[in-house]
């Protein structure tokens, strides 16, 4: 199966009365999808990274909103509250990713009105929520491929397509659109110790016919030595006021490399993903998982004299990006002043 034009692979479909979501732990090996009725699965989905990827985290929570609308409106008088409690469910569901925040705010904002069919009002929000974000990734991709004129190379890092966003994909989408415009060797970042790269972009992008070289996220400042790439390419899962940017951890060691290198660094990602109530990247709060996802197991005891470290984010710097694509235009040198261009009319 080749995905054709701009219709990707799909990490989310809502069926009006349930959400599937395509288990992205068992990629590439396995597609299947699991179907959820209500918001605590929803929010066992995002936890247990079934689905991933800010954007789609995002619009998941908007559905899992919709789905304890359906479940609690015409059964209890208390359904407010009971939405209420679902929606604090779904926010503890991972911490760094900004979109999930804005999504449910999004909802809360609906919810605080008078509805007519609160069942069919939210679902339609969830539903515009997720069309946006795919409208925003085609835009960005356009815009983001105007960078790469004559650029013969690109890296990217975790797994920013269709299965991290509604659809296209934040840097994967601008890789996709450029790559319809010219040549361009792709290179992707395993991505440990998820493999979001090894085993989710190499296989979107191989959908789409488009080659590209997987490579060992240490092999990363050697690939740059060589002289074979132009920009590093990357999605973000936060970005603060002045531009400093959360994403996948080993994003903030390709962005120092990048500078020793020569190499120009991109963050694509659409305003929902940055947090304007943040100065900078120190407020951002970053992931941290389970040791055991990085441990073998046999180190996996209480008596154990070997621990794990697993922050699965950094925070990259401004000053070390050389550009931030939104689909409300491009921030070049990304400071707080220059961030200001896309702020303005922003809910
Ligand atoms: O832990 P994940 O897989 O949810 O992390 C995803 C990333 O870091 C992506 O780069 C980011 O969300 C941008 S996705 C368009």
């Amino acid at each position: 199966m080749t995905q054709q034009n701009n219709q990707t692979v799909q990490a989310l479909q809502w069926t009006g009365s349930s959400l599937k979501v395509l288990d992205q732990r068992k990629l590439p090996d396995t597609l299947i999808y699991d179907e959820y009725n209500d918001a605590k699965g929803v929010t066992e989905a995002i936890a247990t990274m079934r689905v991933r990827g800010a954007p789609a985290i995002g619009i998941a929570a908007a559905y899992g909103v919709a789905l304890s609308v359906r479940q609690h409106y015409s059964v209890t008088s208390e359904w407010q509250a009971k939405v209420a409690e679902d929606i604090a469910l779904l926010a503890q569901s991972r911490p760094t990713a900004v979109n999930l925040f804005w999504a449910l705010a999004q909802t809360e904002a609906l919810l605080a009105q008078t509805l007519i069919d609160p069942v069919a009002e939210l679902s339609a929000l969830a539903e515009k929520i997720h069309a946006e974000d795919i409208a925003a990734n085609i835009t960005m991709g356009e815009l983001g491929a105007d960078l790469l004129v004559g650029a013969t190379g690109v890296m990217t890092h975790c797994n920013t397509g269709a299965l991290a966003t509604g659809g296209y994909g934040t840097a994967l989408g601008v890789i996709r659109s450029a790559t319809k415009r010219q040549s361009l060797a792709v290179f992707a970042g395993e991505t440990r110790p998820w493999l979001q790269g090894a085993r989710l972009t190499v296989w979107e992008l191989a959908q789409d016919n488009i080659p590209v070289t997987l490579l060992a996220d240490s092999a990363a400042a050697w690939l740059m030595k060589s002289g074979k790439i132009d920009w590093i390419i990357v999605g973000a899962d936060r970005i603060a006021a002045n531009g400093d940017t959360a994403n996948k951890i080993g994003t903030y060691s390709l962005a120092v490399l990048a500078k020793q290198h020569g190499v120009k660094f991109m963050v694509v990602a659409p305003t929902t993903t940055i947090d304007w109530t943040i100065e900078n990247g120190q407020h951002i709060e970053i992931e941290q998982r389970d040791q055991n996802e990085l441990l073998p197991a046999c180190y996996n005891h209480t008596d154990s004299l070997v621990s794990a470290w697993n922050p699965v984010f950094d925070v990259t710097p401004s000053e070390l990006i050389a550009a931030i694509v939104t689909e409300r235009g491009v921030v070049l040198n990304p400071t707080e002043l220059t961030m200001r261009a896309i702020k303005d009319g922003i809910k």
